[in-house]
């Protein structure tokens, strides 16, 4: 049992992990860096403002705070190699080297990796600079297969990289602009067969070959309700799934996580930490869209305020890369669900305004629900007040005995929150897929390697 806990992030996700960890019998104090004012509302928590994307920083802060685990958020710091730093320093992290990293900031990487692990996803092919014609041909190829084409920047992008096309024409017009400028020896795009289907996500906490499933969830990435208007980072999520039960997020470790941590240990490079499986429930089954190096956000706030018991025991142990054999394939739950809205800036997802006064956050935590804070900063009219910082604000999630329930609590607790500007859907968790839906969404799909 871990005491003292570093989570590097400061968004809705890290004020998540650090909520969870405080409240767990042992824990001393969670410092969060940066973190943000609102976050150090929480009994035991500390923010340390600090460049996440410095690893000597980042060791340096773990050293000074005694910590016994360091916890890593988004992916960015895994990127320039945070975890490596730690590691190297002797200091227990659950991230992935920036190589392992690499199957989030690289789609092509991703794509080798799955293919080699017999991980179906989408079809696929990368091009380079100069490649325009080829991936045109590319494009047709896959519409006259009677398929769309799905355009992906290589590289990270934060979301807005991925352009789902609506036509052969629109496609061919866009992919010369994803070429452009770019090195004739790497690859720039990543085009995918466009696949249907709902979306789900499946984030396991992995020490190098073991994977220990968290409870699957499911976000809402556009803007506006009913899937309409620009994709963000999310705009909600909810869990459990009702088209992805238990003994089916079993078999999704079985035919993605496991081969792909396997892959990546037969590689040299072994991935501890959360991985994440965006996957499409497409009528053939699941399939892999994106493999994700970390928590997911929003998912993390529907995720753990759902799982019973401790996590900073797991969480220590896959980062020693030594979950206990015998650990069960799944992390205990507590019954019922939660739901998470994410209230946003103005602005969001392009330029957010910053400074608007945020009004009702008490009175939407004395209703019971759990409010975790993103791009806020603390405001001194009224005394401990908060303004919007940022693109994504805040997430409100709400529990209850069903879906329905919990999506009724975040409702109402977010119809308490408001400020000049404020975007949020409100169909978060309102169509729910029938459970039916989950029997069409198992054998064929995820090829299981042979
Ligand atoms: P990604 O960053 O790869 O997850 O893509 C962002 C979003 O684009 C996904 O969450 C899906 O909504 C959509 N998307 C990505 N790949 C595909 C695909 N092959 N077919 C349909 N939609 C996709
Ligand atoms: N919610 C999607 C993500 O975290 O990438």
């Amino acid at each position: 049992m871990p005491t003292r806990v570093l989570v590097v992030g400061g968004g809705g996700r890290e004020h998540a992990l650090a909520w969870k960890l405080a409240h767990e019998p042992g824990i001393n104090e969670v410092v969060v860096a940066p973190g943000s004012a609102g976050i150090a509302t929480e009994p035991r928590v500390r923010a340390v403002r600090l460049d996440a994307q410095d690893p000597e920083a980042v060791v340096a802060l773990a050293r000074a705070s005694s910590v016994e685990l360091v916890v890593v958020g988004p992916e960015a710091p895994l990127s320039v190699g945070v975890a490596d730093a730690l590691r190297a320093a002797g200091i227990p992290v659950l991230g992935p080297d920036r190589e392992a990293a690499r199957l989030e900031t690289s789609k092509a990487f991703c794509h080798q990796v799955a293919a080699a692990a017999g991980v179906r996803m989408a079809r696929a092919r990368a091009f380079a600079g100069g490649e325009a014609g080829a991936a045109i041909a590319f494009v047709q190829v896959l519409a006259a297969g009677g398929a769309g084409a799905v355009l992906k920047a290589d590289g990270l992008a934060a979301g807005k990289g991925v352009i789902v096309t609506e036509s052969l024409e629109q496609a061919v017009a866009l992919v010369p602009s994803f070429l452009v400028r770019r090195p004739a020896d790497v690859p720039a795009l990543v085009i995918e067969e466009r696949l249907s289907g709902r979306e789900a996500s499946v984030i396991a906490i992995c020490d190098g070959t073991r994977a220990v499933a968290l409870p699957a969830a499911r976000d809402h990435k556009r803007l506006c309700d009913a899937d309409r208007g620009p994709n963000t980072g999310g705009m909600g999520a909810y869990s459990p799934l009702p088209d992805l039960d238990d003994a089916a997020v079993e078999r999704v470790l079985d035919a993605v996580h496991r081969p792909i941590l396997a892959e990546m240990a037969r590689r040299g490079t072994p991935f501890r930490g959360f991985l994440y499986a965006g996957l499409m429930l497409t009528a053939d089954g699941p399939a892999l869209l994106e493999i994700n190096v970390r928590l997911g956000d929003p998912e993390a706030q529907v995720i753990l305020p759902r799982v019973a018991g401790t996590l900073g025991p797991l969480l220590l142990a896959a980062a020693r890369g030594a979950i206990p054999d015998g650990t069960p394939a799944r992390v205990p739950v507590l019954p019922g669900a939660a739901v998470g809205i994410v209230l946003a800036a103005k602005g969001y997802p392009g330029d957010p305004r910053r400074g608007d006064p945020i009004a009702g956050i008490d009175a939407a935590r004395a209703q019971g629900a759990l409010v975790f804070h993103a791009g806020t900063v603390g405001r001194p009219d009224p005394p401990g007040g908060f303004g919007t910082n940022g693109g994504r604000v805040l997430t409100v999630t709400g529990r209850g005995a069903d879906l329905a329930a919990a999506r009724d609590a975040a409702e109402r607790a977010a119809d308490a929150i408001a400020w000049d500007g404020l975007q949020r859907r409100r169909d978060i968790a309102a169509d729910l897929p029938s459970p039916r839906a989950a029997a069409t969404g198992e054998p064929a799909g995820l090829g299981v390697p042979a």
